[in-house]
């Protein structure tokens, strides 16, 4: 077994270490400052009579049994043990680790040591220096290995097991990538919560409209915080693109602040896999071959990093996790542009962007693990066949094989074109991969399958949670057609799922994944988010409403189904969920939600939630593409915006089915005779009694819409930004929104503006 405790303990001590060591390997002495395991001067007698031939040997190919039943070798470990551990303690250790290794591997029960301690064996023993004598030699008396001989047998037992503890220190040390992240999302929302509470204290700019207010008088703390937001936070690692693919369609380009964490997560791995290797001054089991030795050491190091990555990778995986629980890095956000029936395309979500680091850098490792041990094994003289013959080595290069396929049957364009290929190839290739591994370290007894149940645990934990909550929807709701489905605008508008399930209260932001059970794929399901919810009509559930832009697969085959059936059909959905993040918006005294095409269901619920608040704008191809939205979830509105894209001279009654309604001059009359305190406090009142529903022709430009809702700030008023929509729209957003930030005019500082991204992917 290996101690996974003393490893832990040896991390700082490697950190201390890392100057020192360096690629060139250092040379251990026996004075080197731990005493890793208690019995290793047993294993070194074990080690150095290794390859002594006794007379009462019985023939076997077997050496352990041929040890354990040699009357002359035991008694000649016994004796090895009585001089060279240094108490009785560490004798009665020592010989343990004999005993245990002889029935482990050798399937024999000696006894204990007394049955073999033998007086007239100790004074007849000969003293022999296992390693240079010659191994033809049969002795039929008790040998004492020679004092070389054990040194350099401890010295190479106590090397290895150094080894061992820097491999598994690093491979530990990797978690620390956990922590970090968890902090992060820990600290931010701290962030969040703490400022929430804290209103800025420039209140007598009030009775001006300002831009970007607070200029020159702006603390040294709030700089930074807007420095951080503009420079690290906000933009896209370099240049523009982040939502939409880059090279191509075959790049995801990550915030900066993502980048630094893959990039600190790589580092560690590059680094840890050169550093940290003591070769000994002269090696029992490499003897003269020091190129060997370290090979050999590169070969365990890489494999031992790739199982502690393993489990870091499925936790990274999963839709129910811990690090999604514990953090605000999302998982994957909100729905795509689709305008079209172009398909849309994926915003590399954080974890899943980490998910797919650590899988290239565990891929890796393996693939160094393999080519490492076929050079040994061939140096060995080993034929390819014979090698192959071994389970161990047969599993682990399949093994390694499926990783590397993994790879290229993950890249983004075959995500986009053929989903349900690649989730079933890589659910499939995955599980093969885990079951290939357990037979891979079957050798080993044990001492790997840990991290192998680790993946396995955080696996069906994730499944467990989410039949769970597919049940818990389903429980008390209609068994039957649960959901009422129906066709809005013309040909590529929305479909409306109405679905009833069990009473909830979902959030704003809350997500859930669609089942049709009734169809030919009844184990799709695809994530929709969550647009309104209401109680159910008759019954004591909760109708849960969602909006799709139907695709090329399921999203479509529901659509056709809806239209053959005349625009509206009955049919069994089940729902997955909720998942999702909600942004606390509260604490900001203006909310703007920017919305393209069916992005609008991501912030209708925001809509709802800060009614009086929320400007709304939303960016539609024609004005029946929005009608069905306007005349339900957004019919309540303070303040809503609809452009229409593709359609000249569109009015507020074409969308809204109104007259545009707009503060009146009597207001600005009624208002000129009033307090500033008053004056102020109706102006925030306004927009709820007189709501400003507008609808114009043309696409704006989002720097304008941005700025539109900045000049509308009042004093110290805090911004909020909330956007879904197709990728070119919302990375035109995120430059517009990283050029706010400063203390100029029309620019306001990190902490009166913030920006959530709701982009769309997985
Ligand atoms: C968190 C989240 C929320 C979403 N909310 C909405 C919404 O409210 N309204 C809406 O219309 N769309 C939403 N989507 C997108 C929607 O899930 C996909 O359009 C849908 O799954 C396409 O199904 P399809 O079989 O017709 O797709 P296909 O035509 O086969 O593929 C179209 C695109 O959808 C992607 N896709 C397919 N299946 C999935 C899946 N199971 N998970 C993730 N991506 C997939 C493909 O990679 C491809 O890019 C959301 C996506 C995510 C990730
Ligand atoms: C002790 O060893 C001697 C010679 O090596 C052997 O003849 C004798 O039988 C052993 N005694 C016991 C009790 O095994
Ligand atoms: C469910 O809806 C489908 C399609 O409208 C219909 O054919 C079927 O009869 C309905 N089933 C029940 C039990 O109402």
């Amino acid at each position: 077994m290996i101690p996974i405790l003393l490893p832990l303990l040896l991390v700082p001590l490697a950190l201390l270490l890392l100057p020192a060591a360096s690629a060139a390997p250092r040379t251990s002495s026996h004075s080197v400052f731990l005493q890793l395991r208690p019995g290793l001067c047993g294993e070194a007698c074990q080690a150095a009579l290794g390859s002594v031939q006794f007379s009462d040997a019985p023939p076997t190919r077997n050496i352990f049994e041929a040890h354990a039943r040699s009357k002359l070798w035991l008694g000649s470990a016994v004796h090895c043990l009585d001089v060279f551990c240094e108490s009785p303690g560490d004798i009665g250790e020592g010989y343990a680790a004999v005993r245990t290794a002889l029935e482990r591997f050798g399937g024999v029960d000696v006894g204990p040591a007394e049955l073999w301690r033998n007086d007239t064996m100790r004074d007849e023993a000969l003293i022999v220096d296992t390693l240079v004598s010659d191994p033809r030699v049969v002795y039929d008396v008790g040998v004492r290995p020679a004092l070389h001989a054990y040194n350099v047998a401890y010295d190479t037992l106590y090397t290895w097991d150094l080894n061992q503890a820097f491999h598994h220190g690093f491979g530990e040390f990797l978690y620390l990538l956990l922590l970090v992240l968890i902090a992060q999302g820990l600290v931010s929302r701290l962030a969040r919560h703490t400022r929430s509470g804290k209103r800025p204290a420039d209140v007598e700019g009030e009775s001006k409209p300002l831009l970007g207010a607070s200029g020159r008088s702006a603390s040294l703390g709030s700089r930074f915080v807007t420095w951080y937001r503009r420079t690290i936070d906000t933009p896209a690692l370099f240049g523009y693109t982040h939502v939409a693919p880059a090279g191509s369609g075959w790049l995801s380009i990550p915030t900066r602040l993502e980048a630094a964490v893959v990039a600190v997560y790589v580092g560690f791995n590059v680094v840890f896999t050169f550093v940290g290797y003591t070769i000994t001054a002269e090696s029992i089991f490499w003897p003269g071959r020091k190129d060997i030795e370290l090979i050999r050491y590169v070969a365990d190091r890489t494999g031992i990093m790739c199982f502690w990555n393993l489990p870091l990778l499925w936790a990274l995986a999963g839709r129910n996790n811990v690090v999604l629980w514990l953090t605000t890095w999302s998982y994957c956000a909100l729905p795509p542009p689709s305008l079209s029936h172009t398909a849309p395309t994926h915003a590399p979500a954080s974890l899943n962007l980490f998910h797919r680091w650590v899988a290239r850098v565990a891929t890796l490792q393996a693939v160094i693990h393999s080519l490492a041990y076929l050079y040994l094994g061939l140096e060995r003289g080993q034929s390819l066949q014979s090698l192959w013959s071994r389970q161990y080595w047969a599993m682990g290069v399949i093994a390694t094989f499926a990783m590397v396929l993994l790879l290229p049957l993950s890249v983004r364009p075959l995500r986009e074109r053929a989903y349900e290929l690649f989730l079933q190839l890589h659910i499939w290739l995955a599980f093969a991969t885990l079951v290939l591994l357990f037979y891979h370290v079957k050798v080993m007894r044990g001492a790997y399958d840990g991290w192998l149940w680790a993946c396995l645990g955080l696996w069906a934990f994730d499944r467990g949670l989410r039949y769970a909550r597919v049940a818990a929807l389903a429980w008390s709701a209609p068994r039957g057609n649960n959901t009422l489905a129906l066709a809005t605008g013309e040909e590529h508008g929305l479909l409306r799922l109405s679905v009833e399930v069990a009473a909830c209260t979902p959030a704003p932001g809350a997500y859930y994944f669609l089942y049709t059970p009734r169809s030919l794929t009844p184990w799709e399901n695809h994530p929709m988010t969550l647009a309104s919810a209401e109680p159910s009509p008759g019954g004591k559930g909760t109708t849960l409403h969602f909006l799709i832009a139907p695709q090329a697969g399921a999203t479509k085959r529901i659509a056709d189904e809806v239209a053959a059936a005349g625009g509206k059909t009955h049919m069994r959905v089940l729902v997955e969920g909720p998942y999702g993040e909600h942004h606390d918006v509260s604490a900001f005294d203006r909310v703007l939600l920017i919305a393209g095409g069916s992005g609008v269901t991501a912030v209708l619920p925001y809509a709802a939630e800060q009614r009086d608040k929320a400007d709304v704008a939303w960016i539609v191809p024609n004005a029946a593409y929005a009608r069905d939205v306007c005349s339900r979830e957004l019919a309540g509105s303070a303040s809503a915006h609809v452009y229409v894209t593709r359609q000249a001279g569109v009015s507020a009654a074409d969308v809204w089915g109104i007259e545009e309604v707009e503060s009146s001059e009597d207001d600005d009359e009624e208002m000129s005779q009033l307090g500033e305190d008053e004056r102020s406090s109706l102006l925030r009142k306004i927009p709820a009694s007189r709501p400003k529903l507008l609808a114009s022709s043309g696409r704006p430009p989002m720097r304008d819409v941005l700025a539109q809702a900045v000049s509308k700030l009042v004093g110290g008023e805090r911004l909020a930004v909330l956007a879904c929509g197709p990728p070119v729209m919302m990375d035109d957003l995120r430059l517009a929104v990283s050029e706010a930030y400063g203390h100029g005019l029309g620019q306001l500082s990190g902490d009166r503006l913030v920006y959530f991204e709701d982009a769309f992917g997985w």
